[in-house]
């Protein structure tokens, strides 16, 4: 009986022993922050995930005008955000700004993927900041496309921070899948 006891024991540490080189892998000295843009819940769910599994603080990017069931109408090529997207430098407001964007290393940026790019409003959030010696990295949800150029656009708008191509998830993303992505800059 101690015997089987001991073994248990033993077995329990060894494969605790994983649980806790895994949670190293994630640990890192960077401060992080998750920022994202959600116009109808989807992106927000994955960024949530993603700040839980990269221990970073999360910011909403809130739009001062949200966006209507109408505004979101891709079909309808007068809508608020067609016209935004056909302009190229639409930059709609945002109601909150990030307090002390300087203390962090490592921004992620969530999103919408918009006409197969990032929504003027990224635009708007990435020119509000200075953003020299940090990393950005991009992430989407969509309903099928990529996260196409969108981490190139955003480079150009600050080239003077680190920009990576990012990743489109699928709403359903895990957080095993979530981390073991966002590990490379952490
Ligand atoms: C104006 C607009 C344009 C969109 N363009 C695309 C697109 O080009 N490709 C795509 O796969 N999905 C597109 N979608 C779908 C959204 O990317 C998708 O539903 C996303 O997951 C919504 O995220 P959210 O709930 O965080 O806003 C578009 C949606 C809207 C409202």
């Amino acid at each position: 009986m101690k015997k089987w006891l001991c073994m248990m024991m033993a077995a329990i540490a060894f494969f605790m022993s994983f649980n806790v080189k895994a949670e190293e892998d994630i640990m890192s000295d960077k401060k992080v922050l998750v920022a994202y843009f959600s116009a109808t819940g989807v992106t927000a769910k994955v960024a949530e995930r993603l700040a839980q599994v990269t221990v970073a603080d999360l910011f909403e990017i809130k739009p001062v005008r949200p966006y209507t069931k109408k505004d979101l109408d891709w079909q309808n090529p007068q809508s608020r955000s067609s016209v935004e997207m056909r302009s190229g430098n639409a930059r709609p407001e945002i109601a909150e700004k990030v307090t002390n964007m300087s203390q962090y290393d490592v921004v992620f940026v969530g999103f919408p993927i918009w006409w197969y790019r990032e929504p003027a409003i990224i635009d708007t959030f990435i020119e509000s900041y200075n953003f020299e010696g940090k990393t950005i990295v991009p992430f989407a949800t969509s309903g099928v496309s990529g996260i196409g150029d969108s981490g190139g656009n955003i480079q150009k708008l600050v080239p003077e921070a680190r920009v990576a191509v990012g990743k489109r998830f699928a709403d359903r993303v895990s957080e095993e899948e979530l981390q073991s992505w966002a590990k490379e800059w952490l």
